[in-house]
């Protein structure tokens, strides 16, 4: 059997992308063992989710440091520890910093619910319905200093033409984890 990539997921509420991207993990579709879950925030679902799964977790809050500087210093030392090679953000609230940029700069992606460039930010499922878009979709792309500005690596449509967020946010991340579990392996089968 070939060796298992390291995979840290940063999340930090309901983790259905990191469930998704977990279980083909262990189900050998990506070749790969999420060796960390980095949370901020103690009472996500995806903190229970982690535990129930046996996957180590970093659960901290960013009120119990005196920077952003130091809670990353804290991170990047972890994922050392754990020998991780690639970063994926997923639905991860906070802004990634200089700290752990520079320790893993190219290896750390992000998912964004929407074709960027169009609706950066929050509430990006929002945005897009209160523009009246009919194609909604799905961005993986390269973090940097800037806002889901990355060079894209991934993206995919979903077209819906009804009025309903619960509906059109189902069906997003619907494609968000097909398209995060198979952008991970591409990026994993090339090293
Ligand atoms: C996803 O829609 C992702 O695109 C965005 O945050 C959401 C996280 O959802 N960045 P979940 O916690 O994985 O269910």
């Amino acid at each position: 059997m070939s060796a298992k990539h390291k995979i840290a997921i940063f999340a930090s509420g309901y983790g259905s992308n990191f469930e998704a991207i977990a279980t083909a993990a262990f189900a050998g579709v990506i070749p790969a063992e999420i060796s960390l879950l980095v949370c901020d925030k103690s009472e996500a679902r995806v903190v229970e989710l982690a535990q129930k799964m046996g996957i180590p977790s970093f659960v901290f809050s960013a009120k119990d440091y005196a920077s952003k500087a130091d809670y990353e210093r804290e991170i990047v030392s972890r994922l050392r520890a754990a020998e991780v090679e690639l970063i994926c953000l997923a639905g991860y609230m906070k802004i990634v910093g200089e700290e752990l940029l520079s320790a893993y700069e190219g290896h750390i992606i992000n998912i964004h619910p929407s074709l960027l460039p169009s609706f950066k930010g929050a509430r990006a499922i929002e945005q897009a319905m209160e523009y009246g878009v009919k194609i909604f979709g799905a961005t993986i792309h390269y973090v940097d200093s800037s806002l889901d500005g990355g060079r894209i690596i991934a993206q995919r449509a979903v077209e819906y033409d009804g009025n309903s967020i619960e509906e059109v946010t189902a069906k997003i991340h619907s494609i968000e984890h097909e398209l995060y579990i198979q952008t991970i392996s591409k990026l994993l089968n090339k090293e």
